[in-house]
């Protein structure tokens, strides 16, 4: 189904495909997202078919994971050949991280917002090979965070790496003029898009990065333990990877000792791969398809922009994100007066039976606004809350 209808969703459809719905108010797909039953019980037949009968199985797993590789180059906008299957997010990030050549001195641009997987991988990289991290605050606007990133820059500028949309404040970055600004210096750019892919269409052609990684498990709902990393096939090269192995390599003369990577995100695969999860996040995609990514899209933004309405209107609470969808994306974070956020998260979840996730940086709570969450959600948090702030 195409990526563009608008249709609204069948909530009574989409709910009923979710049945912990009925009991927790599950506001945290930016943590975890979870399966729809129907998905999950296509991918649980899989995976016993591949588990408990090895090679004798009778579905054909890798090949139903290699569709998969064509319909996530599909929803970024790329091609298949410039797809690598991994585990999460952050692998995608390492491949970068330790596939390009450092000095000591070499400087990577990054945010003061972003998750471990950017921060420990790069503080790692500082302390092995001794380059110097640089970290500029978020905005959503380009003209802004291009002056901080110009700020920053200096002749030994060798990356730019940052989240598409942050996990503390769900600030998207204006990636397309940061990329172009990359581009037109000769820095390679890598966004990471653990909170973008799934949430609103995303073209990687359009943005122009070099290298994006996300992983199937949020927005996708696919199955833990699958991530996928995109690079531009002329920016491969440049990517040398630390692990190969049988996969990897196009070719090998085992006398001449010469070898040949494959020019294709299969150069980061190798040995025997997780090829039920991938087929897997597969099963998660074809239920996305049969609500049309449209509908999805314009229910996690619908629903960010009711989030968002509700809690300016509370005069103990403080929005965080930025006001506008396009600035933003599917996550709301703002902040209860007192800064009591982790007893509320807490007692949300133990009393209400509301899951949230809480930004210790801001001290403050963040929520998702999911295909699967409605504003009934979004008003039982509020009242929770109000109940337990002002005691009314
Ligand atoms: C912006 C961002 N990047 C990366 C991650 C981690 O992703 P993964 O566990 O797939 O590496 C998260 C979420 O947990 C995130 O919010």
């Amino acid at each position: 189904m195409s990526q563009s209808s608008s249709n609204s969703l069948d909530m009574s459809r989409v709910r009923a495909d979710y049945p912990i719905l009925a009991d927790v108010t599950y506001l945290n797909l930016g943590t975890y997202g979870i399966m729809p039953a129907s998905a999950y019980r296509n991918f649980e037949s899989l995976l016993s078919d591949f588990e408990q009968k090895g090679v004798a199985n009778t579905v054909n797993v890798n090949g139903k994971a290699n569709t998969t590789r064509e319909r996530i180059a599909h929803l970024l906008g790329a091609s298949p050949k410039e797809i690598a299957f991994t585990r999460n997010a952050t692998d995608g990030i390492n491949l970068v991280l330790a596939g390009l050549t450092w000095q000591a001195g070499d400087e990577v641009i990054t945010t003061t917002e972003e998750h471990e997987a950017m921060n420990h991988p790069l503080l790692f990289l500082q302390a092995t090979r001794h380059i110097v991290v640089k970290r500029v605050e978020v905005s959503p606007d380009p003209a802004v965070m291009l002056e901080r990133i110009e700020s920053q820059v200096t002749p030994r500028t060798r990356l730019i790496g940052m989240s598409h949309v942050t996990c503390e404040t769900g600030t998207r970055l204006p990636a397309k003029e940061i990329c172009a600004w990359a581009a037109a210096h000769s820095v390679p750019s890598l966004f990471d898009g653990a909170q973008a892919l799934g949430a609103f269409p995303i073209d990687v052609r359009d943005l122009g990065c070099d290298y994006y990684t996300s992983n199937g498990h949020k927005w996708l709902c696919g199955p833990k333990g699958t991530g996928v990393f995109y690079s531009r096939l002329d920016k491969l090269v440049q990517l040398v990877p630390a692990h190969v192995g049988a996969g990897s390599l196009a070719w090998v003369d085992i006398h001449t000792s010469e070898v040949e990577l494959w020019n294709s995100g299969l150069r980061f695969e190798y040995g025997t791969r997780a090829w039920a999860l991938y087929a897997g996040l597969g099963c998660s995609l074809d239920w996305f398809d049969s609500l049309g990514w449209g509908s999805v899209y314009g229910h996690i933004a619908s629903l960010s922009d009711y989030a968002k309405k509700r809690i300016l209107e509370q005069s103990y609470l403080q929005l965080l994100s930025p006001r506008r969808f396009d600035d933003s994306s599917g996550l709301v974070s703002f902040k209860v007066r007192g800064n009591v956020s982790f007893e509320i998260g807490r007692a949300l979840r133990e009393k209400h039976k509301i899951v949230v996730r809480l930004v210790p940086h801001y001290n403050a709570i963040r929520i998702s606004t999911a295909h699967f969450n409605n504003e009934d959600d979004v008003d039982r948090l509020l009242s929770a809350l109000k109940t337990m702030v002002l005691g009314e």
